[in-house]
Formats: structure tokens, sequence, C-alpha cells
């Protein structure tokens, strides 16, 4: 039997040890709940793999902030949305119009759908933040202020979509662009694989997206200028190891926007997707904590760029995207991973 190519051979082992629910950083073994000692706690104090497969850095305050350790560098873009990993900065919440234009982001209680949501309200837009996760859209809308409005709703239930969306409506009156990100980077044995998990993957990352777009539909039809921005991935534009269900969803993100795209053009609405690479957030470090052996610089030598993109530089192509400046871009999917991609074919 031929091999694949050694890094390529890692790739999948760890991806399977993380559909195993065990992983590696740095050389160490870890099983979920193990405390990590590397090289990262210097700077940003102990970090845990939570029982949800996100990493925990730093002391938990009451009420569930963290407090964060990690030492930022100057000009890092993220200094102009975060106090921290987690936590948003006040001052980005600018005044919102109360006719100002609505944006909906589910999966706006961390990473990149936090910071979509404030690069949203840091242009002017009343912002939804709609999590399953309850405390994490209520801390994200709450350090935005009267511009934002926490919804608990998960994507896999019809019920809660609809409420979602009325919630919407009845707080702010409208909704003019629905950012779908949120998602689930399900790892998968694909000679393995059963029904049952291959079916939730596609259901969150594929059909709560379809679900999503459906429910908001007629209010973005009422919008004089309505927008859909749909999170895929490079695993969907590429294919990933260990991920198979995942890229599957999330190459059917792409078509679903092409098809809507074409379909809603008619009433206006224009439907973009937008593809990150390897972007740093909370979830990003829980899935390198559980599918990766290797150092941060071992990931960044795949980014032509050199470096791993932070959610900011995903938010600020979604709220383009939804912007008049893309009044013509419909269909698309715009690749944002520094090179990786394209690196990958080369
Ligand atoms: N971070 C990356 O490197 C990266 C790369 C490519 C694509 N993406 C995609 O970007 C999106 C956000 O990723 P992230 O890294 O910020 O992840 P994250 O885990 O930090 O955030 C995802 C958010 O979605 C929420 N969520 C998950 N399932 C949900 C459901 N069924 N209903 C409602 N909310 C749900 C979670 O509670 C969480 O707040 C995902 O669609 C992911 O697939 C991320």
């Amino acid at each position: 039997m031929r091999r694949p190519p050694a890094r390529l051979q890692r790739r999948v082992e760890d991806a399977q040890g993380a559909a195993r629910g065990e992983g590696r950083v740095d050389g160490q073994v870890l099983r979920r709940g193990d405390r990590l000692q590397d090289r990262h706690q210097r700077h940003a104090g102990p970090r845990r793999l939570l029982a949800d497969g996100r990493v925990r850095h730093g002391t938990v305050l009451p009420g569930g902030q963290a407090r964060h350790g990690r030492r930022r560098h100057a000009g890092d873009p993220a200094d102009h949305h975060r106090q921290g990993d987690g936590a948003l900065s006040a001052t980005t919440a600018g005044p919102a119009a109360t006719d100002s234009r609505v944006a909906l982001v589910t999966g706006g209680g961390s990473g990149l759908g936090e910071a979509t949501a404030c690069a949203f309200v840091a242009a002017g837009y009343r912002v939804v933040v709609a999590d399953r996760d309850a405390d994490g859209a209520a801390r994200v809308a709450g350090a935005l202020g009267p511009a934002a409005l926490p919804v608990t709703a998960d994507i896999t239930d019809t019920a809660a979509v609809d409420a979602m969306v009325a919630a919407a409506l009845a707080a702010f009156g409208r909704i003019d662009v629905l950012v779908n990100n949120a998602g689930l980077p399900v790892g998968d044995i694909s000679a393995e694989i059963t029904d049952e998990r291959w079916a939730s993957s596609l259901e969150v990352n594929l059909s709560g997206v379809m679900r999503c777009c459906r429910a908001a539909h007629p209010a973005l039809t009422r919008s004089p200028d309505p927008a859909v921005v749909n999170i895929s991935s490079l695993a969907g534009v590429t294919g990933m190891p260990g991920r198979a269900s995942y890229s599957a969803a999330k190459a059917g993100v792409i078509g679903l926007t092409r098809a809507l795209a074409v379909e809603w053009a008619p009433a206006g609405i224009r439907v973009n997707a937008v593809a990150p690479g390897y972007i740093r957030t909370a979830g990003f470090e829980a899935r390198m904590m559980a599918a990766r052996a290797n150092r941060l610089s071992d990931m960044e030598s795949w980014v032509p760029m050199g470096r791993l993109g932070t959610p900011q530089d995903v938010a600020a192509v979604v709220v383009f995207l939804a912007s008049v400046g893309a009044a013509y871009i419909t269909g698309q999917t715009l690749v944002v991973d520094g090179g990786a991609g394209v690196a990958a074919r080369t």
C-alpha cells in the first residue's frame, strides 16, 4: 500500500486521535480535562480543555468571565476589539441609530461570531447575537450595549430558529444581514463514522445554515439592501484529512450559497460565503489541542503569510460582503487564509 507523505499521515493520525477525544500539545498526550503544561502557560495562565471542547485560559471569574493573562503584541489587529482573548472592548460599541441596519449573527457568543458582531456594531449596525450558548450570547451582547440583542437559539432546531428571527424582529423591526457562522468542526474517522455522527455534523454545519436562511428570508426581502454571508471553511474548498463530514458540509455551504445567490438575486438578496483558513479562536485552540501534536509555529509554517488569522481578519471581510461596497458581488466564496489554500495546491 502506498503511504501518504509523513506530514499528511501525521495530520490524519492526529485528527483520528481527536475524534477519540485525545490529543497532543507540544508533545504532551492529553485527554479532555487535562491540565496543560506548555510554553503558552507562561503567557496565558493555566489552560484547561473543557468538556465542551473549548480551552479555558486564565482564572475563571464569578459570572463565568475569564481573566486573561495572554501577552499581547503591539499592532495585533485583535487589540482594536479585545481586552484579551474573550472580552470585547466597550469602546468598540458605537452609537447605533434606531433605524440603522440590523445584522443577525449565529454563533455570535464566541470566536469569529463574537468578532463579527463587534465589527458590525463598530460599523454602525445593530446586531443580534444568537448562540445556543446563552452565557456567551449574553456576555457578547452585554459588552456591546444597547445596539446588541442576545438570543439563545440552537440552529439545529427549526422552532428555535424561527423564534430567533421573531425575537430579532420584535426588538429591532428588521433584518438586513444574516451571518450564518455557527458551526462545529467535527473530527471523523471516515472509514468508521456512524450514520448518527455523520448526520449530526451535517445537521449543524449545513442544514442549520439552510434553516436560518429560510427563516430570515421574509425579513430579508423587506430590507433595502439585504445580504447573507455564510461561513464555510478552507476544509470545504480543499478537503481536510480527518474531517470528512465537516469538509462535505462546508463544501455544501458553498453550493447552497451559489444556489441561493441565483434564486434570491431577483429579490435583491446577495448571498456570499467566507472560507476561513487557520483562525486563532478559542474553539480553534481547543481543536488544535485535541488534534495536533505541534506548536503554533508548525501551523504557521503552512501559511505563506507566516501567521495564523485573527477573528478580526475574517470579521472585516464579512462586514465588507454585507456592505454596499459589495453591491455587485453574489454567489462568491472569499477564502481568508493568508494563502494557505493556494500553498496546499503548489
Ligand atoms: N477558527 C477557525 O480556524 C475556522 C476555520 C474555518 C471555518 N471556521 C468556521 O467558523 C465558524 C466559527 O468558528 P469558531 O472558530 O469561531 O468556533 P467557536 O467554537 O469559537 O464558535 C462557534 C460558536 O457557535 C456556537 N454554536 C455551535 N453550534 C451551534 C448550534 N447548533 N446552534 C447555535 N450556535 C452554535 C457555539 O456555541 C460557539 O459560540 C464555524 O462555522 C467554523 O466551522 C472556523
